[in-house]
C-alpha cells in the first residue's frame, strides 16, 4: 500500500472514533439528564434485596458528591440488615409519632451522616443523599429520603448505634436514602412552578 493511502486510512479511522466518543458522550448525557428527570419518591417496595452489586454502584456514587473544599464531611451507612433496619424504622416513628413503617417496607436504608467541624456539612450530606437517590434511578431501584435521621441519632438509642458502628466525632443525622425494588407505579411529576428559574441575561 501506499504511503499516502496509509496516511489517509489512518486519518479517516482517527476521524471515525472521534465522531463516536462525541456520540456516546452526548448520550450519556441525555441519559444523565433523563435520570435526574425521571426519579421519583417511591413509597412501596417489594420484600427483595437488591443485588450487593447495585447497592454498591449508589453508595459508590455517593461518594462523589461534591463537598465544601473536598473534605469529604459526609459518611454513609449502608444498612442490609433486617434487625438493624427495623429498629431504625422503629426510631423513626416514634419521633413523627406514628406506629406505621416509615421506611414503606424498603429493605435498604443508606444513613447519611456528616461531620459537623466542618461548615458545609448540612449541603455536603444533602448533595450525597441527591446523588444516592439518583443512583438509585439509574440502576433501576427506587427511593426515597427519609427525614429524621437528626433527631433519631441525638437520642441515647441513636448514639449507641453510631457507636456499634465504629462512628465517633460531632456527626450529625441528614437523612435516611431509602432503596429496594419499587411496588407502585412511578408517580408523575408535579408540574414545576411557573417561577422557578429565572434567567437574567
Ligand atoms: C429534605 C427532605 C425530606 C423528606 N422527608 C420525607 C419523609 O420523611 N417521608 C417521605 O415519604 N418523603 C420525604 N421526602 C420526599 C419528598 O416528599 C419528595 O421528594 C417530594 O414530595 C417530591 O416528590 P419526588 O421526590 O417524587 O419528586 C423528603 C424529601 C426531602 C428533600
Amino acid at each position: 500500500m501506499k504511503l499516502n493511502s496509509l496516511i489517509t486510512i489512518i486519518l479517516i479511522m482517527g476521524l471515525a472514533s472521534c465522531s463516536n466518543t462525541k456520540t456516546e458522550n452526548s448520550m450519556a448525557e441525555n441519559n444523565a439528564l433523563e435520570v435526574l428527570k425521571s426519579r421519583r419518591s417511591i413509597r412501596s417496595y417489594q420484600d427483595k434485596m437488591p443485588e450487593k452489586e447495585l447497592i454498591a454502584q449508589i453508595v459508590e456514587a455517593g461518594t462523589y458528591a461534591p463537598t465544601g473544599m473536598g473534605k469529604q464531611s459526609p459518611i454513609i451507612v449502608a444498612v442490609t440488615n433486617r434487625d438493624t433496619r427495623d429498629q431504625l424504622a422503629e426510631m423513626n416513628a416514634k419521633i413523627m409519632g406514628v406506629d406505621t413503617d416509615p421506611f414503606y417496607g424498603a429493605p435498604v436504608v443508606l444513613v447519611v451522616l456528616a461531620d459537623k467541624q466542618y461548615p458545609t456539612y448540612l449541603y455536603d450530606g444533602s448533595l450525597v443523599m441527591g446523588n444516592l437517590m439518583n443512583a438509585a434511578q439509574a440502576v433501576g431501584l427506587g427511593s426515597c429520603w427519609i427525614h429524621r435521621a437528626k433527631e433519631v441519632f441525638e437520642t441515647p438509642e441513636g448514639k449507641a448505634l453510631l457507636k456499634e458502628w465504629g462512628i465517633e466525632g460531632d456527626y450529625e443525622g441528614i437523612g435516611n436514602c431509602i432503596i429496594g425494588y419499587s411496588a407502585q407505579e412511578t408517580p408523575q411529576a408535579k408540574p414545576r412552578k411557573p417561577d422557578y428559574v429565572r434567567y437574567i441575561e
